[in-house]
Parts: structure tokens; sequence; C-alpha cells
């Protein structure tokens, strides 16, 4: 069996069309443009870019984008007089932080800080025991995407047994909620959890957010499988140079599942795009 090959950079690029359609509509039947601001903290190489994409990618759909670069050694107490300027800017309808935040600076503090109604990320605290409790919130981009292309790929979930491989506040956690909203029996796997090649057997969805490079073989894999890969991951090619790749090794994965998101072009651009219709919604939620 060779899987089906989902297509994040398509799909992702017909969200951000509906983005920019809802945000023309805005504009012309309100007179409102969404804003996101986002705010980074020092220059971690991969920040930037991603940064940089978001930027431009919120301009390409015709909202209003705002950076905040900020030195490495920033104080918490001007990050979170930043924050508290961006909660008050009623032109600004998301914020995100960029994590990871230099060490000196407290992450659940910072992220808390943010007006719950613009934490368009969806880590602040309210948002997330709003989603572990099926109400109405601020989704986390990078899981959203994954479960739209499920959903896109499959119609219902409803009964499936979801396995994701990692438990992070970012991607695992979520994840695993969103599953469960839809109905599926959910296992978080992670790096204590025992015969993890059995666990991972048994699923029909395979969600892999552990950041280790091609950790996954294909024959973890049941025969039909569809398998979500959030990893991105920088390897040494052979030949010198490097590539990206994900949390399971592609090529013997694609040999069993069903369906696979390749690395890149899956899970990535998907997560952009999710961050518009968030920031879309923070700002329809905000005019009423
Ligand atoms: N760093 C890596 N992924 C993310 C994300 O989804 N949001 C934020 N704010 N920082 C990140």
């Amino acid at each position: 069996m060779s899987a089906t090959v989902i297509d994040g950079k398509a799909f992702a690029a017909k969200v951000r069309g509906q983005v920019a359609t809802h945000v023309t509509a805005l504009k012309n039947d309100h007179g409102i443009t969404p804003g996101l601001a986002v705010v980074l903290v020092g220059e971690d190489p991969a920040s930037q870019v991603y940064v940089r994409s978001k930027g431009k990618m919120t301009v390409e759909v015709g909202m209003k984008s705002v950076e905040h670069k900020l030195d490495a050694d920033t104080s918490e107490a001007d990050l979170l007089a930043l924050i508290q300027k961006l909660n008050d800017d009623a032109q600004i309808h998301g914020i995100l932080v960029q994590l990871p935040l230099p060490d000196h600076l407290d992450e659940d503090l910072v992220i808390n800080s943010i007006d719950p109604a613009k934490d368009v990320d969806g880590f602040h605290i309210s948002n997330v025991g709003l989603l572990g409790t099926g109400q109405d919130s601020m989704v986390p981009c990078t899981p959203l995407g994954c479960l739209m292309m499920l959903r896109d790929h499959h119609g219902s979930l409803s009964g499936m047994d979801a396995v994701v491989i990692g438990r992070s506040n970012i991607v695992g956690k979520p994840m695993a909620q969103l599953l469960l909203g839809d109905s599926c029996t959910v296992t978080i796997a992670h790096s204590r959890t025992k015969d993890l090649a059995e666990v991972v057997r048994r699923a029909d969805i395979v969600v892999a957010a552990v950041g280790r490079p091609q950790m996954v073989p294909g024959d973890w894999i049941k025969p039909g499988a569809t398998v979500i890969d959030v990893g991105i991951n920088r390897i040494d090619k052979p030949e010198g140079g490097t590539r990206l790749v994900g949390d399971v090794d592609y090529e013997s994965c694609a040999a069993v599942a069903g369906a696979i998101t390749p690395v890149p072009g899956g899970v990535g651009p998907m997560t952009i795009a999710c961050l518009l219709a968030n920031t879309v919604t923070a700002c329809c939620r905000a005019n009423g």
C-alpha cells in the first residue's frame, strides 16, 4: 500500500483564502481590520524565521501586522508593560509571544498576562481550561491544523483509536483534548511509555509530536492508519548539507499508512493558517 499524501501546503492556502475573504467582508461591511501583534524577545534564528513568515502572511490576507522585536535581555517588567499596552489597544485583536523566551523570563507569567480573548495561541490558562472542559476557547494553532486535516480526510473521527506521541502543552496535550472532543479514544504516549511500538500499532490515527527526528518507524504503524507528523527537525545529509525531516520515518511509514503528512509541507503551513483564522475569530468576538 502507498499512503495518500495529505497536502498541508494546499490546504493551508485554501484556509488563508477563506481568511482573506472574511477579512475583506469585515473591512467592507464593518470598517474593521483585524490586527495581529507578534512579540519576539531575543535573536533565536528559528524564531526569527517563524516571526517573519507570520508577519508576511498576516499582511497577505489583508490584516494589520505589528511586530515587536525586543532585546534578549529585556526585563520582565518591560515585556509585561508591552503586553498590557497591546491588551488595551483596540486595533490589536490577537497577541502572540514567540516561544521559547530567554531563561530569565517566566513563560507562564508572560503568557497569562495576555488578555485571554486576544490569546490567539490558546496558551493562556483560561483557554487551556475552556478547551479541557469542551467550551469555546482559543485553540492552539498546530493541533487545530492537525484536527482540520484529519476531519478533512476522514469526515467523522468518532470511535477511532488515536495515539498522540508527546505531551507538550503546545501540541500533545491540546491535540489529545481536540481528538477527545471529536470522540476518539485517545492515548497520550511519551518518553516513559512502555512498549511504545505496541501502543502505536493499535492506532487508527498517530500524531507524532516529540521533536526527535524519524523516531517512528513504519513497522509501528497499523496498515491503513493516518499519520500526522508534527516534527520539524534539521538533520545532516550523508552527502553534506542538511534537510528537514519529521518525527516519523517518512518512507517506511508511507509504505504502510493509509494517509500521511509530509515534512515539509504538512502540518507546518497549517499552523500559520490557523493563527490567522484565530485572529479573525478573536476580532469577530471582540466586535460582537
Ligand atoms: N514556538 C514554537 N511554536 C510556537 C507557537 O505555536 N506559538 C508560539 N507563541 N511560539 C512557538
